[in-house]
């Protein structure tokens, strides 16, 4: 009864902000993303009569908030699977977690693969999708591969993700730029609870379904450019929500805005490259596989970068037989 399993994190093009059921964490949009072949998780998972109670270690350490959290999921998983075993989770990420790089999706999906799987059950791919999604909404979108809808939904069963586009589908990479490795002082959570305290949520809500549509149709014409400034007004404009909700939420520091201005710089001389920030201070800059070298060139002559991970396009949660323990 053990199982471990990887997941991938993914950077959402449109991203979710703000829940009509908080309780499922249905989102009050459809939401689109890619997954990121270099930001990882790993998940061992085994449920045994040996374990008078959960243990979770997440990166080495042993965190109330993060372990309350895990063992919320494996009590949906012991629900499914009819079973009241304790179990030891171990788990590994290959970038800092919580500082805004989605490490609540890679690890609630590898959380959800490994522990279904060590659990005794076979779930299909949409099924573990909606279960991942309890855990943190965007965990939906790690489970398939390559290029994701998550679809808005009205209840459970309906919001699930899908993949649009397999991984090999567009040679574009995405370059996620550390510049902090702090923990982040205010999760996804209270933004998503937050949201609607911004007068712009409203209209927000509005243009989302027309907004979605015209991103997938930049990414069925493969039209870098039209793609690009979808992303990163997009990107502004979940920034916009969150500095003008209540209490204001302020996610980016000096290197963040730093990066965005040489995205902006580059462009200016020809190549082409957008930016996208998820909820934390981490740009992530989407450029096409040809022009990575030269934008990360111009990227480490930033004093404020701690590190540059680059990613290509990736397919979503897998099992493995090389268990953390
Ligand atoms: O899955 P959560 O609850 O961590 O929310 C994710 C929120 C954003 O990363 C900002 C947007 C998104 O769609 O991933």
């Amino acid at each position: 009864m053990k199982s471990t399993a990887v997941a991938p994190s993914n950077i959402a093009f449109i991203k979710y902000w703000g829940r009509k059921d908080p309780k499922i964490n249905l989102p009050n949009s459809a939401t689109v993303s890619m997954n990121m072949s270099n930001l990882l998780t790993t998940t061992t998972v085994e449920f045994s009569k040996e374990y008078k109670n959960d243990q979770i270690t997440i990166d080495g350490e042993n965190i109330e908030k993060e372990s309350n959290r895990a063992i919320k999921h494996l009590d949906r998983i012991r629900k499914l699977a009819k079973i009241s075993l304790k179990a030891k989770v171990i788990s590994r990420n290959s970038f800092p977690k919580s500082s805004g790089l989605a490490s609540s999706a890679s690890g609630f999906a590898a959380l959800t693969l490994a522990g279904t799987n060590a659990a005794g059950l076979k779930l299909n791919k949409r099924q573990l999708s909606t279960l991942a999604r309890l855990g943190s909404g965007s965990a939906a979108r790690s489970i398939p591969d390559g290029f994701v809808e998550l679809k808005e939904g009205h209840d459970h069963k309906s919001s699930y993700a899908y993949s649009l586009f397999p991984a090999h589908y567009w040679k574009i990479n995405s370059i996620a730029i550390i510049t902090s490795t702090d923990k982040k002082t205010i999760g996804s959570l209270e933004g998503h609870e937050s949201a609607n305290t911004s007068p712009f949520y409203k209209k927000r809500l509005e243009l989302l379904p027309k907004k979605v549509s015209l991103l997938k149709e930049a990414l069925r014409a493969k039209d870098f450019i039209k793609f690009g400034e979808i992303v990163e007004a997009e990107a502004l404009e979940l920034h916009a929500i969150a500095l003008t909700s209540k209490p204001p939420i302020l996610y980016w520091n000096s290197g963040t805005i730093t990066v965005m201005k040489t995205c902006e710089n580059l462009r200016t001389k020809g190549i082409l490259c957008y930016f996208t920030m998820d909820a934390g201070p981490q740009p992530v800059i989407y450029c096409l596989e040809k022009n990575t070298k030269k934008i990360v060139k111009e990227l480490k002559k930033i004093e404020d970068i701690k590190n540059i991970i680059i990613n290509s396009p990736c397919k979503g949660a897998f099992i493995t037989n090389k268990h953390l323990f």
